[in-house]
C-alpha cells in the first residue's frame, strides 16, 4: 500500500522531469519534490509508519526516486546555466568590423612647428638651441647690447618694465647673445639659437602683438664676415621655403652690430612677380641681423682683436605666416585650435 504512493510520485515525476524546462519552473520543481513539504520529502517522513519488515525496500525506493531527481536537477541546471551564459558571452561580444569613433589626436602648434624647422636646419649646422629668461636685467637687454641708458634707440622698443628700469620683460631675445658669450669666457667659438618669447608696449593688430615669438642666433669665431651671414641666411630660408628663394642685403642700422642690414627674401607668395604681400616689390624682409659690434664683443669678455662673429634676429610669427598663409598675428595667441593646430589643416587637405 505504501509502494503505491511511492508509484504515484514516480508516475508524477516521469511527467515533470522533461527537457523543455527554465531556471523558474526548475525551482519550482525542486520545491514541488524535494522542498519542506515535497512530495519526496513527505514520503520519507512515511518510514516511521512502515512495518519493520517493509522498511528497508521502501528506504530504497524512497532513495531512488530522490537520486532520480537529483540527477535531473543537476543536469538540467548545468544546461541551462551554460544556455545562459553562451547568452550572455553574445549580447556582450565586441564586433570589431563596426567604423569606430574618431580619435583627436593632439598636434603641435604651427608656431611651434616653425620653430622647430628653423632649429633642424641649425642644428644641421652645429648650432645648439639655448635658452634665455623672459624677466629680464635692463644691463642684459639694452646696456651690453652697446645700448646705453638714455638712448633714443630704447625707445623704438616699448619695454615693460616690472621694477623701476633696472628688471623688465625682455625686448627681445639679443640679451641671450651676451648671456651666452659670458658662459664662453672669452675662448670658446659660439654657435647659438635662441627661440623664446619677446614683450613690447604695442597695441594688439593684424600685424602687432605685445607678446611675440623671436628667433636670435650668434655665431662667433675667427674671422667671421658678412658673406657668412649671407650663405648662412641662404641655407635657411632655402630649407624653408624651397630652393628658388633668394635671399638679400639691405643696409640698415643696429647699436650691437655694425655693419647691420636687413635681411629680405624673394616673396613667397608670388614667388618674386609683385603681389600686395610684398608690396608688388618681390621681396619681403624677414630678419634684422650684422657683424657683431666691436663693444658687444668687448663687453662680454670676447676679444674684438682675435674674434669676429654674426647675429640675427627675426620674429617666428612672420615666417608662420608666410607659411600658412595667415594675414593675422593675433590667429596665433587666440585658442581657436582649427587656425593653429597643424593636424587640422594637414587634415583638411
Ligand atoms: N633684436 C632686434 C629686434 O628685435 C633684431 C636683431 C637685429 C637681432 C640685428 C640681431 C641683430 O641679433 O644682429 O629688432
Amino acid at each position: 500500500m505504501e509502494n503505491k504512493k511511492i508509484l504515484e510520485v514516480k508516475e508524477l515525476m516521469k511527467n515533470d522531469l522533461v527537457d523543455s524546462i527554465d531556471m523558474n519552473e526548475l525551482n519550482d520543481l525542486k520545491v514541488k519534490y524535494l522542498g519542506k513539504k515535497g512530495l519526496i520529502t513527505e514520503l520519507n517522513s512515511e518510514i516511521k509508519n512502515i512495518p519493520n519488515e517493509g522498511k528497508k525496500e521502501f528506504g530504497m525506493l524512497v532513495n531512488e526516486l530522490r537520486n532520480e531527481f537529483n540527477n535531473y536537477y543537476d543536469s538540467t541546471k548545468e544546461k541551462l546555466d551554460s544556455i545562459e551564459l553562451n547568452k550572455k558571452l553574445e549580447s556582450e561580444t565586441v564586433d570589431i568590423t563596426l567604423p569606430s569613433t574618431k580619435v583627436k589626436l593632439g598636434a603641435p602648434h604651427i608656431l611651434e612647428k616653425v620653430i622647430e624647422e628653423v632649429e633642424d636646419v641649425f642644428m644641421s649646422m652645429g648650432y645648439d638651441v639655448v635658452d634665455g629668461p623672459e624677466i629680464e636685467e635692463d644691463k642684459y637687454n639694452f646696456e651690453m647690447l652697446n645700448i646705453p641708458k638714455g638712448h633714443p634707440a630704447r625707445d623704438a622698443q616699448d619695454t615693460f618694465y616690472i621694477e623701476g628700469e633696472e628688471i623688465l620683460l625682455r625686448s627681445q631675445t639679443s640679451p641671450v647673445q651676451v648671456r651666452t658669450m659670458l658662459k664662453g669666457e672669452g675662448k670658446t667659438p659660439i654657435r647659438m639659437i635662441c627661440p623664446g618669447k619677446t614683450y613690447r608696449r604695442d597695441d594688439d593688430d593684424a600685424s602687432h602683438s605685445h607678446q611675440f615669438m623671436q628667433i636670435e642666433g650668434l655665431l662667433v669665431d675667427k674671422d667671421i664676415s658678412l658673406s657668412d651671414l649671407k650663405g648662412t641666411m641662404d641655407v635657411l630660408f632655402k630649407r624653408l621655403f624651397g630652393q628658388n628663394i633668394e635671399t638679400r642685403f639691405r643696409p640698415s642700422y643696429y647699436q650691437f652690430t655694425e655693419p647691420s642690414v636687413e635681411v629680405d627674401i624673394t616673396c613667397v607668395n608670388c614667388h618674386g612677380k609683385g603681389c600686395n604681400v610684398c608690396k608688388n616689390s618681390g621681396w619681403v624682409t624677414v630678419v634684422g641681423a650684422g657683424v657683431v659690434h666691436p663693444n658687444v664683443l668687448r663687453m662680454s669678455g670676447y676679444d674684438p682683436e682675435v674674434w669676429s662673429g654674426f647675429a640675427f634676429g627675426f620674429g617666428a610669427e612672420r615666417l608662420a605666416m608666410m607659411k600658412y598663409d595667415i594675414n593675422d598675428i593675433r590667429t596665433f595667441y587666440n585658442a581657436d585650435l582649427r587656425e593653429v593646430h597643424t593636424f587640422d589643416r594637414e587634415d583638411e587637405e
